[in-house]
This record gives structure tokens, sequence and C-alpha cells, in this order.
């Protein structure tokens, strides 16, 4: 694709694109449809120095569809569509540390995700991302045909839950709540067809992914790790080090993303936006 309205500069060769020249609060139509190819090419894409006020990010999120309200994560005061991402100097455990994609434990999940960086640690607190289709394209024939075949469940009690992940650290305590909203188990093919760009990507994660339908956990364990193993692989991965005014927004279809959890003792602080997403289909 040949950009004529903004500059896209891939990060590796694995994901991930920064695209530069735009002020996201005022693109022109030109630039809106070049800033929607780059996302469907690159699967997340990065903004740098914008400035945006929290009206100003639920009005550009809502140029890419409704909004999902997570029913987990505290909002930011007044503006119930941002989720807070925030982690103070004296908690150790940060919110999103392991490789995940949003809201997987939804029906319909979402299909991208807009975090604004508002405080960010002096050092650390990068985010990472895979690419879910580079993970499933690199798999071998074989093991992609039986991957087809399959659905996954994935549930959103074991993390959010009354005694899931989040109850077993007081650390939540005014960041995750509101346990009682958990839906329980979904299903979804392993195997996706991405309902924009029509390729393939592989569709289970760690952090919600529970087991392979009509399998147990522990048959289902040894070729889940294989797979996460493979989709995190350093070829399939790009890596976005933050700064005040930074804007990440990833295809929660396309990709895994994880939260560094390396700056003990420091802030940071990022506001994010879902915006809704289909039922998913192989
Ligand atoms: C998230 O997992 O959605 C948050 C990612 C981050 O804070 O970098």
């Amino acid at each position: 694709m040949t950009y004529e309205t903004i500059e896209v500069r891939r990060l590796t060769g694995g994901c991930g694109a920064e695209v530069l020249g735009v002020d996201v609060n005022a693109l022109s139509n030109r630039q809106w449809q070049e800033v929607r190819h780059a996302f469907a090419d690159h699967g997340v894409i990065f903004f740098r120095d914008q400035s945006l006020t929290p009206e100003q990010h639920i009005a550009f999120a809502r140029r890419w569809g409704p909004i999902d309200i997570n029913r987990f994560f505290k909002p930011v005061e007044g503006h119930p569509e941002i989720a807070e991402v925030r982690k103070e100097p004296e908690q150790t455990a940060n919110i999103g540390g392991g490789w995940h994609t949003d809201h997987s434990y939804d029906e319909a999940p979402a299909m991208g995700s807009i975090l604004v960086a508002r405080e960010v640690p002096p050092d650390g607190g990068d985010t990472l991302f895979a690419s879910m289709y580079a993970a499933y394209e690199t798999l071998s024939e074989g093991l992609r045909r039986t991957l087809e075949g399959l659905r996954a469940i994935h549930s959103d009690a074991h993390v959010f839950g009354p005694r899931g992940y989040h109850k077993t650290t007081g650390e939540a305590v005014g960041r995750i709540g509101n346990a009682d909203a958990v839906r329980g188990e979904v299903v979804h093919p392993v195997v996706i067809r991405h309902p924009e760009s029509g390729r393939k990507a592989l569709y289970v994660n760690p952090a919600f992914t529970l087991r392979f339908e009509g399998w147990s956990e522990a048959d289902s364990k040894p070729l889940l790790e294989h797979l996460y193993r493979h989709a995190t692989r350093p070829e399939f991965t790009c890596r976005f080090r933050w700064a005040p005014g930074s804007i990440a927004f990833w295809d929660n279809r396309a990709t895994w993303h994880y939260a560094a959890n390396d700056y003990q003792g420091e802030r940071r602080l990022m506001h994010r936006i879902t915006v809704a997403g289909c039922k998913l289909s192989a």
C-alpha cells in the first residue's frame, strides 16, 4: 500500500507501524482512509505527540464503531466509556501483564482497543504485541488443518470473578471490580477468519482461553502451551516505548499484547477505550 497523506513506518517485520504526520483530532477524509488501511495492514498502529482530551479520545474511538464499555475496569471519573489502566508506585502487580487479547471472554469480542498514555515511568512500561496472522501462517500445514476443526472455550470468571485472579491480590482494589458481572464460558473458533481482512488468524490466548471444546483442561494444555510458545516468537512481535501523548490502537482479532511490568516504584496511567466487535467465525 502506498500512502499519500500520512507516513507509515513499520516497527518490525512481525507487526506494528507508527503513523506519522497526523493529528488524530483533525484527520482529513483521505488521511482517515489511509489510517484505516494502516490499521488493517499492520494489526497495531501507533501515534506520537498527540494531545487528546477524554472527549476527543471518545470521539476518535466512535469513528471506528460503537464503544464496548469494559465491565471490570475502573472508569475514568466522569467518562464511563474510558477504562483506567493504572499502576501506583506502591503497587507491584500491573494490569495486562501477560499475553492476551482484550474481551475474548465475550460472545462478540471487542474489535480494537485505543490506549492513550497519560503518565509514564521514566523508563520501562513498554507494551509488546504479537501478530496472530503470523502465528497461524507459520504453523505446519497439518496442525493448521487440525486447528481449523477446533473451537475453544474462553471465560472471564477465573480472572475477574469472585474467586478469580484479581481477588487473590488486594492490589486490584480500586482498579478492577464488579466481579459479579462475570458471564462465564463462551466458545470461539480456534482459527478465525478476520471479519474485515478475510485472513486467517489464531484465536486462543493464555489469559482467557480455558480448553478446547470437548477436551479436558489437562488434554488441552500441551497443545495450547505449544501454540502460546509459537505465537510469541520474537519474529512475530513488536515493542512500543510510550511517552505522554502516545496512542496505540490494536486489533484484538489480529494481535495479542503484553504490558511489561518493569517499573516498580513508578506511576503509570493509561486511558483505554474498547471499540465493539462482532461474533467471530471460522
Ligand atoms: C491492556 O492490557 O489493555 C493494557 C496494556 C498496557 O497497559 O500497556
